[in-house]
């Protein structure tokens, strides 16, 4: 049987992911009453980082140990690869000896070109087009609230860059409406729209945008590797700020949901999460975690595992 891996959204169909999501929040639920649940044991994740992370390196580190499971951080620095072992040999290595590898980088074509020689699954920990694990956390917190995703009306506000695409991706397969509001020059790559399959519309006004909508969301203005950009981004995004005024204009159920890092005084406002309305944005960054755990047993078993949950 071919590898199973995750470098995008789509690499699961639909059920898949309902079940992987039902998974995770079952995992979530033993995990809160702290019922070990070992379904990986002795399994080992390699976690290549080409770039920094909290969330997701604690996430999958943490998760995989609690699973009975043990993590390797590897970094360029520290590695072969930083010396310029092809990618290729490195995959061939990795395949003999550990289980599964996360790999965050820039180029998404790298993360393609390590599974390619990879008999292991290959995570997508972010990339430049992409970063499917945190919809993974994403999807599974709007679950929690509204019960489904079918017909939510998410607005994303600010820059489109790879959480953004991946929304567009996520909006394609759930079935949700995507309305995007932000400058012309930063608008996600029309690939990624294509992939939302009707479901993304766009427009200048951030308050049209978020009119009706359950979901608002945004990201960092300048994503890693943009950093030498960032004063005429802050220039261009500066009228698509989420204030505490504009989530007035939403959904009277909004949920507010930013992956984080977040940059006060730039996409949101200095006081926007202290606000009770975006109490939901750290379910979401713990979702990373119950998510990924149900990510992780699905690639390496296979199948989703019910090890630890008949409740
Ligand atoms: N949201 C997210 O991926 O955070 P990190 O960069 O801290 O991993
Ligand atoms: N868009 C951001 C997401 C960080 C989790 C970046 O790529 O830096």
């Amino acid at each position: 049987m071919a590898t199973q891996h995750f470098l995008t959204l789509n690499d699961l169909d639909q059920p898949t992911h309902f079940q992987v999501l039902s998974r995770a929040a079952a995992l979530k639920n033993v995990h809160q009453q702290r019922r070990p649940v070992l379904s990986l044991p002795q399994r080992v994740l390699a976690m290549i980082f080409e770039k920094s992370s909290t969330r997701t390196r604690v996430s999958f580190e943490a998760g995989i140990h609690q699973l009975g499971g043990t993590a390797i951080f590897l970094s360029p620095a520290d590695t072969q690869l930083g010396r310029g072992e092809p990618l290729s040999d490195t995959a061939r290595v990795l395949s003999e000896m550990v289980d599964a590898v996360m790999i965050r980088t820039d180029r998404h074509d790298k993360l393609e070109t390590f599974a390619q020689y990879s008999n292991i699954p290959v995570i997508n920990g972010l990339s430049d087009s992409c970063h499917p694990c945190q919809l993974l956390a994403d999807l599974q917190t709007m679950l929690e609230k509204f019960g489904q995703l079918a017909d939510l009306k998410v607005a994303w506000i600010g820059d489109g860059n790879n959480v953004c695409q991946t929304y567009c991706e996520a909006a394609g397969l759930f079935g949700f409406d995507l309305v995007i509001a932000g400058p012309s020059a930063y608008q996600p790559d029309p690939h990624w729209v294509a992939l939302g399959q009707g479901r993304v519309q766009f427009s200048t006004d951030p308050v049209a945008a978020v009119q009706g909508a359950q979901v608002v969301t945004t990201d960092v203005w300048a994503s890693m590797g943009q950093e030498a950009e960032i004063r005429e981004r802050r220039a261009a995004l500066a009228p698509f700020q989420v204030t505490e005024s504009l989530l007035e204009k939403a959904s009277d159920e909004v949920m507010f949901l930013h992956c984080l890092p977040a940059h006060r005084g730039e996409e949101i406002s200095a006081t926007l999460l202290d606000d009770p309305r975006t109490k939901w944005v750290w379910t979401q960054a713990g979702n990373r975690l119950h998510a990924q755990k149900a990510l992780m047993e699905y690639l390496i078993l296979g199948q989703i595992s019910e090890i630890g949950c008949n409740l």
